[in-house]
């Protein structure tokens, strides 16, 4: 019984220290924009992740009766609990909202390279506004994570989008509602499926070959202007993107980010901008996801309101930053270790490691008879900056040692003065 749920992981803490240095970079970069921390059960249920329209997602649910016969299940993601506390507290929240979480997420899917059936999810969202200014905070938030862990627009490229590209092209087919939202769940899959395939499910949804010609053709543009040919002069997907760019440009972080139609999401209920952020190279899947879901509350039973965010995962990110050399090596975070170098010595360690302690330092106090050698290895394992000796000479004129790690220099100190 030494391996766990497949699919899941455990945190060694070596593991620990880099996931807590992760975080610690997702929570600066939404602390520094002004976002404020939000927590939400695990544990939901099962009715609020139920949407018809044949996601993935809410057919990878870990779903279970609990012992009172509640339909439960585990989140896949975070925004539809972000949605019930909004919708809780609706009128009673000063908007805009601006909100940041680090959930557990839990998917029964295939599992393979920076993908598994728990992850971490960084969840960052604005709720209350309909200004594409709002999602343009939300890339400069992205960037600002990047640029701290020592990736460039060089390594990483955002895809935005806007899901009224779509909604237009079918709208002007006649074709409005829900299978709208269905063709976006396809298409989404382009990059993971054949074309055939692709071309086979959107007939299944009543698409004649004519419109997969003309889905295929929008979703290949890459470019503004191309964009602004093929649909309307008064086309709002075309102003709204134009303003989100205008917005971009204006944090200067216009190379980070390009336009490109194929990025539609593979999740029912956003309604506009879209993006994701890709490696370069493109070698590995989307690194976050995220656009504007402006109607989800209706979905849940509530009063719609205006909401903009993404999740961002912590799988492929470290798979991207361990390609690239980028791993940052951490060390444990002790100042230092007291070790009695006999037993006599045991609790005249104790006294010296309580005052270090005391006075704010952070102590590993040695609890059994090793040797010097050991005292040393195990110094330079976890990275300590002092070690402190209790010897029977020096103790009894009531000395410790001192030995500083990085200079080797060696020093004596009086009890009274640790
Ligand atoms: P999503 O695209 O399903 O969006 O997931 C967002 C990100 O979570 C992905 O890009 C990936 O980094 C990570 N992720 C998802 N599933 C897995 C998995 N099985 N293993 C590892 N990483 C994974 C959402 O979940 C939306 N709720 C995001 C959002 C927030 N939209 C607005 N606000």
């Amino acid at each position: 019984m030494s391996q766990g749920v497949r699919g899941t992981r455990d945190f060694y803490p070596e593991d620990m220290r880099l996931r807590n240095w992760l975080f610690d970079n997702f929570t600066n970069a939404s602390l520094l924009h002004g976002f404020e921390e939000y927590d939400a059960p695990v544990l939901e249920y099962e009715e609020l992740y139920t949407r018809k329209q044949g996601e993935e997602i809410t057919q990878q649910l870990y779903s279970f009766q609990d012992k009172g016969n509640r339909k439960v299940a585990l989140r896949p993601e975070m925004t539809p609990s972000l949605a019930r506390m909004v919708m809780a507290r609706a009128g009673g929240l000063p908007m805009p909202i601006k909100w940041f979480s680090i959930p557990q997420c839990w998917r029964y899917e295939r599992t393979q390279r920076g993908r598994g059936r728990e992850h971490y999810q960084w969840n960052v969202d604005i709720w209350g506004t309909t200004e594409i200014s709002a999602d343009a905070e939300l890339i400069s938030v992205l960037v600002t994570f990047f640029e701290g862990i020592g990736l460039t627009a060089k390594d990483i490229v955002i895809r935005v989008s806007s899901r009224k590209v779509l909604e237009e092209v079918l709208g002007s087919l006649g074709l409005e509602g829900d299978i709208f939202a269905q063709t976006c769940i396809i298409v989404d899959k382009m990059d993971k499926l054949s074309s055939d395939v692709i071309e086979d499910q959107l007939s299944d949804l009543g698409h004649d070959s004519k419109v997969v010609t003309t889905i295929q053709a929008v979703l290949g543009i890459k470019d503004m202007n191309s964009l602004q040919k093929a649909l309307k002069d008064e086309s709002v997907a075309v102003s709204e993107l134009n303003l989100l760019f205008d917005a971009i440009d204006s944090y200067g972080i216009s190379e980070w980010v390009e336009f490109d139609a194929s990025i539609v999401r593979g999740l029912a209920y956003y309604t506009g901008a879209v993006f994701e952020a890709h490696d370069r190279t493109g070698e590995f899947r989307a690194i976050c996801g995220g656009g504007r879901y402006d109607k989800l509350l209706s979905t849940l039973g509530g009063k719609d309101l205006p909401a903009t965010g993404f999740g961002f995962g912590d799988m492929v990110i470290m798979e991207l930053l361990a390609e690239k050399g980028l791993i940052p090596e951490l060390v444990s975070d002790i100042d230092d270790i007291v070790i009695p170098l006999n037993s006599d010595l045991r609790n005249a360690a104790v006294m010296v490691a309580a005052s270090l302690r005391n006075s704010g330092r952070t102590v590993d106090l040695v609890l059994e008879d090793k040797k010097m050698k050991w005292a040393f290895k195990h110094a330079e394992r976890i990275g300590a900056a002092r070690l402190v000796l209790l010897a029977p000479d020096e103790w009894s004129r009531k000395m410790v040692k001192i030995k500083d790690l990085d200079t080797g220099e060696e020093s004596e100190i009086s009890l009274k003065d640790i």
